[in-house]
């Protein structure tokens, strides 16, 4: 089938590179004429491991196409998915304007019967809006969520858990039906609101684990039991599930906060009230503190103490800096007075242009170095492997804050580490 995808962030090349995967012809189209060029090249603009090879894969076959046009790339197209970006405003409302601009232009040149499948996560107030929009009979809307992860993007594409596709309209059913056909995994046909509430749902729920998880770490922390074993012997209950149960320093990135919050902010919008949500949202911000606090504990003044940060992105495996805990963290020390040293293996190129008055570098031996304290933001796996008998000798004190709980606590303290976790015995 022609498929065109709107928009080429990690939704859109990972979701049409997945469909092109399956034998389908796919063609990007993007506003931004600079990363389309890129894109041509076969180059991507951030990192996701598998896609950036899956892409040069591809570009070299002459079996994806790259647009800045939209009325070219829409020629012959019998499926449009909208992946463009819905941020969200300080007070936490949707910005809805690059959906809406984008859907504005899909309909100004379309030319034929065509379906419009939202993979954006909008709430239902920009469903609404889009289906004003595209009020005519030759467009057929849907809206089919995203389920992927940044970190395995690709992988989660090819081999959803689900598909939900949430449409009132016959054709489209019919054609997204045919469309995932070569996919194995659960088809779940209802309509557009259902499909929207299974998006923030599902995000919501993985949210409420963490924080559900950190509270109960606290409490560990406090009581001097092991949450590592306790979120064995909970998640170990297929009721509840072993998986999104680590404790740490919170969860961030530019989806479990924005679409939490979202939900909050709408419901109250229509008059209702989501305290457990947003309870989650409240543990997660101030979880973060722990660490300041252990620090605290064990430095005193944090005045002038030079702290090495390990791991800037919101998670390992991606240079993504949005809503990264790291950087709550960075921002607390940094008011504190202290000196920092922060290290991440690929998001430090990134935080260079928005951190001054920092040693930064991709090197963690080198960050180590003269450092009071070591402080693990991100759940860098690579940090297990290090070689922390020469950190050690690197450093001018001991301590390590282990924010991801990663780390073999009873090696560093048989190498004369002071550790702490988050409700780490
Ligand atoms: C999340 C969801 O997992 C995807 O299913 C969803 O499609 C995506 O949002 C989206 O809406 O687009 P992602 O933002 O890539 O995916 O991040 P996650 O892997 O879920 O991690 C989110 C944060 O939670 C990270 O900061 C991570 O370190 C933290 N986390 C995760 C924990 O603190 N503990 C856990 O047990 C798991």
């Amino acid at each position: 089938m022609n498929i065109l995808i709107v928009g080429t962030g990690y939704v859109g090349l990972a979701t049409g590179i997945a469909l092109a995967k399956k034998g389908h012809k796919v063609r990007f189209y993007d506003k931004d004429k600079e990363k389309i060029k890129l894109l041509k090249k076969g180059k991507l603009f951030f990192f996701e491991p598998l896609l950036q090879e899956a892409l040069k894969e591809f570009t070299k076959n002459q079996n994806v196409f790259f647009f800045d046009n939209l009325k070219e790339a829409l020629e012959n197209i019998e499926i449009v998915f909208v992946c463009v970006g819905t941020p969200i405003l300080k007070d936490g409302r949707t910005n809805s304007k690059d959906i809406e601009k984008a859907i504005k232009e899909i309909k100004k040149y379309a030319t034929k019967d065509l379906v419009v499948a939202i993979k954006s996560t909008i709430n239902p107030k920009v469903y609404t809006s889009i289906k004003n929009i595209l009020a005519s009979s030759k467009f057929h809307l849907s809206v089919n969520p995203e389920f992927l992860r940044e970190g395995s993007a690709l992988n989660d594409s090819l081999n959803p858990s689900r598909i939900v596709i949430g449409t009132e309209n016959e054709y489209a059913k019919k054609i997204l039906d045919k469309l995932y056909a070569p996919f194995e995994a659960p088809k779940i046909f209802t309509d557009p609101m259902s499909a929207i509430l299974t998006k923030y749902a599902s995000n919501a729920f993985l949210a409420m684990k963490i924080s559900f998880i950190n509270e109960i770490a606290n409490l560990s922390d406090r009581i001097g039991a092991n949450i590592d074993d306790i979120a064995l012997g909970t998640g170990l209950d297929p009721r509840i599930g072993k998986d999104y149960l680590k404790a740490g320093i919170g969860f961030g990135g530019s989806c479990l906060p924005k679409d939490t919050k979202n939900m909050v902010k709408y419901a109250k919008e229509i008059g209702i009230r989501l305290d457990l949500i947003n309870s989650v949202n409240k543990i997660n911000e101030r979880q973060y503190k722990v660490v300041i606090e252990k620090l605290q504990k064990h430095l005193v003044s944090l005045k002038s103490r030079t702290i090495a940060i390990f791991g800037l992105s919101f998670k390992g495996d991606t240079d993504d800096l949005r809503n990264s805990i790291s950087l709550k963290i960075i921002k607390d020390l940094e008011k504190e007075g202290a000196i920092l040293r922060l290290h991440d293996y690929l998001a430090f190129k990134k935080a260079k242009k928005i951190i001054n008055n920092a040693f930064i570098s991709d090197i963690p031996y080198f960050v180590a170095e003269g450092s009071e304290a070591i402080v693990i933001a991100t759940d860098w796996k690579e940090y297990s492997h290090l070689d922390w008998e020469k950190i050690r000798k690197l450093m001018k004190g001991n301590l390590i804050i282990d924010g991801r709980n990663i780390l073999d606590k009873d090696l560093l303290k048989k190498i004369g580490f002071v550790y702490e976790g988050i409700g780490r015995k």
